[in-house]
């Protein structure tokens, strides 16, 4: 099965579910408003006020472990002042994607997800920093959005997908070949249908496609290589879907390591054994994160 078949396997499948999940139209006009540098805080906020769940679900997310505000935030605008508006697009956008995927029908276990999905932004930030990408949110965002088809299997292909997970539980395979193997098409090409139905810019699209394949990423393959990494790692410590997945690699084969020594050549001296401790001790924050979203409004 090549690219292109996988690719067209994806948009029937897509295209025959009608209730596909919608981002909230103030998300949209959130992400539009901040392209334009004259916007002010107060703009912002007055259009985000119009959504109660984005608002309430904003509050939470700043009050958690992440953005330890030193007391806790309770009024919107204060919020946005004490974040800057750089990091409102990076919480529209993950809010509004909690939103659309709410629910306990899949077959995927929700919280597990979002504990990998937010576990591989926070390390995306952290290789990011490392390596001195210049946008740290939009590395954060990729994390958490690279592998939004997951849900849409894990919600409209329930059965066959319940056949993929039991197929990796007995055989050293990765998810991504499993799914190639029994579907004809993977969460890649999946999100990445979503992703331009929601219209995503195309530096997201690209990670959602080329996440498991940097080396053919398009638009940013260093944003890519980072999502790469940090998903590999996320995979072997306890960010891992709870254990799903077969995995183990050697970071010197792998392509995303390859790209990022050449952006950041001071990145191949890292010391691979420590960075792995410091992210077991973030992995306590990001629970926390995880069920404080997840607990009801
Ligand atoms: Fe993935
Ligand atoms: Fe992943």
């Amino acid at each position: 099965m090549d690219n292109k078949q996988m690719m067209e396997r994806a948009e029937i499948l897509v295209g025959a579910v009608d209730d596909l999940p919608t981002i909230p139209i103030v998300a949209t006009k959130v992400l539009q408003l901040l392209d334009n540098p004259d916007v002010s805080v107060e703009e912002i906020a007055d259009l985000m006020l119009t959504d109660q769940v984005m608002t309430a679900r904003v509050m939470k997310l700043l009050n958690s472990p992440v953005y330890k505000p030193t007391q806790e935030i309770t009024s919107l605008k204060r919020a946005l002042v004490y974040l800057g508006l750089r990091h409102v697009r990076e919480l529209a956008l993950t809010t509004s994607v909690i939103n659309a995927f709410d629910g306990t029908s899949g077959a995927l276990e929700l919280n597990a997800f979002w504990e990998h999905s937010f576990g591989v932004g926070m390390v995306s930030k952290i290789i990011a920093t490392k390596i001195g990408y210049q946008d740290l949110e939009k590395a954060y965002i990729s994390g958490i959005i690279h592998d939004l088809g997951e849900v849409f299997l894990s919600n409209f292909l329930r059965e066959p997908f319940m056949e993929v997970l039991d197929y990796i539980k007995t055989r050293p395979v990765k998810l991504v070949d499993a799914e190639a193997e029994l579907l004809g098409t993977t969460h890649c090409e999946i999100g990445l249908c979503m992703a331009r139905k929601w219209n995503f810019p195309d530096s997201y699209c690209d990670v959602i496609a080329n996440h498991h394949n940097p080396g053919e990423a398009t638009v940013d393959p260093i944003l890519c290589a980072i999502v790469n990494l940090s998903d590999l790692f996320c995979t072997v410590r306890e960010l891992n879907y709870g254990g799903r997945e077969w995995i183990s690699f050697d970071l010197s084969d792998e392509e995303a390591w390859k790209i990022l020594k050449k952006e950041a050549p001071s990145f191949a001296n890292m010391d691979v054994e420590r960075f792995c401790y410091e992210l077991d001790d973030a992995i306590p924050d990001v629970k926390e994160l995880v069920s404080s979203i997840f607990t009801p409004l």
